[in-house]
């Protein structure tokens, strides 16, 4: 994996799209019968962006101390966000924006220093070939309008013309909008590997950046697990990338207004820290290009935050287990700075178990304000350590996450295990 992706720790998804104009669910709204299919694509003669300002998002995006952002290029209803040759469904052909969206954010992306994600839907829901052939293992005549031929025949070839629009479409994303850092794929899961001959897939990727880095949704051949919306409780295996909505949508919907609050999204970032991975934020913009003023507010505090407490963040490895500590933990890459992040208003002080080298100093991050500690019990001669209380007044405590700072005189040692008797004393 590489070194950016660990150090990142944050990243913005943008869910872009025709959907935004009616406020419905991004693609799966025509699937699953929520709106017409004529109506969702009548949704192209309203989609505007005529106050779309790529640089004022990436500006935002920075402040939220974001280092890449993910934008969806195509959803899995087709529509391209960008201006391709090899299809008419996009939004510089057919709607009244008129403009490759695509273009002006990975210039601002990129422009702002942030590295340059784009999501990309391998289902398209929109076109006869996609439908031509049943998703691997679902029974034929298991009709799904959309994803698969109905009572009919498979058509291979139409299949095959598929694939060659993905190959076509991924290759001009790769090629024409400047080094593609990342790519994010979705809806892996209507098709095997072998029909998505992804193989092949990956390899025509790797020709186009072999530095690229590619999410998992691509049936065996990704670099990272996405885990999406329930943050995982135990760490995934592998490196990996939490993704989730500041309110309940991925696109734009005028009637949710059921938005996360600073202090639980900051929450959620330090949970994903603690156990070794991203957390990839999705904001969904209106048709005209906005972010509304709850998603913008979230951004600009969860920065201010990450501002403060910088030095937890993104130079740091996965922290302890939550056996050794009931709170989230972060540490340095040298192991001689464990970060505890204090989501709760401690009562008077909190506890790490089984800690074996000794403190040097403890501070609170954001104030430098030294404070004390002390420990009791432990027959540290015969390799038992006794607990570690770190005192924390009410008054020194952060009103998002406290992180306490704790330096340490060599890299971490814990004692895992299940008590013995001294026989020694
Ligand atoms: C999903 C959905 C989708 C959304 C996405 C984001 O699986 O199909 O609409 O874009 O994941 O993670």
């Amino acid at each position: 994996m590489q070194e950016w992706f660990k150090q990142a720790k944050l990243g913005i998804f943008i869910h872009y799209g025709i959907y935004a104009v009616k406020g419905v669910s991004e693609s799966w709204s025509f699937h699953n019968g929520g709106i017409s299919f004529e109506d969702y694509y009548s949704q192209m003669d309203g989609f505007t962006a005529q106050n779309f300002d790529a640089d004022k998002w990436a500006e935002l995006f920075q402040k939220s101390g974001a280092k890449y952002v993910v934008m969806t290029t195509k959803h899995h209803d087709g529509v391209a966000l960008w201006d391709t040759k090899c299809s008419d469904l996009n939004v510089v052909k057919g709607t009244p924006a008129k403009r490759d969206i695509v273009k002006e954010y990975t210039e601002a992306v990129r422009s702002h220093g942030m590295k340059v994600g784009l999501y990309f839907s391998l289902i398209d829901w929109s076109r006869e070939d996609y439908r031509s052939v049943y998703p691997a293992g679902w029974p034929i005549g298991d009709r799904n309008p959309f994803a698969t031929p109905g009572y009919g025949e498979e058509r291979p070839e139409l299949w095959a013309q598929f694939l060659k629009l993905n190959d076509a479409q991924i290759t001009e994303l790769m090629t024409q909008y400047g080094k593609i850092d990342l790519l994010w794929f979705d809806g892996d899961w209507e098709r095997s590997a072998d029909q998505w001959k992804m193989g092949k897939f990956k390899e025509l990727l790797l020709s186009l950046n072999p530095d690229v880095i590619c999410n998992s949704r691509m049936q065996g051949y990704g670099d990272y697990a996405t885990p999406e919306q329930g943050i995982p409780v135990v760490a995934p295996e592998g490196p990996w990338e939490f993704c989730i909505t500041l309110n309940d949508s991925w696109g734009y919907r005028g009637r949710d207004h059921h938005h996360k609050s600073t202090r639980q999204v900051i929450r959620m970032l330090c949970e994903c820290i603690t156990m070794g991975g991203n957390m990839l934020l999705d904001v969904g913009p209106k048709e005209d290009g906005t972010i509304i003023p709850e998603q913008e507010q979230v951004l600009l505090e969860l920065g201010e935050w990450i501002r403060e407490n910088e030095e937890a963040i993104y130079d740091t490895e996965k922290g302890l287990n939550y056996a050794f500590f009931q709170g989230g933990s972060a540490l340095s890459p040298d192991h001689k700075t464990l970060y505890l992040f204090v989501y709760d208003k401690p009562n008077e002080f909190v506890c790490i178990k089984g800690l074996k080298t000794r403190i040097r100093r403890a501070s609170i991050l954001h104030s430098g304000q030294e404070i004390r500690w002390d420990i009791t019990g432990g027959a540290p001669w015969n390799g038992i350590p006794g607990l570690t209380w770190i005192f924390i007044p009410e008054e020194l405590l952060h009103p998002m996450v406290t992180v306490v700072k704790l330096e340490l005189d060599a890299p971490i040692e814990l004692y895992a295990e299940a008590g013995a008797v001294i026989s020694q004393n």
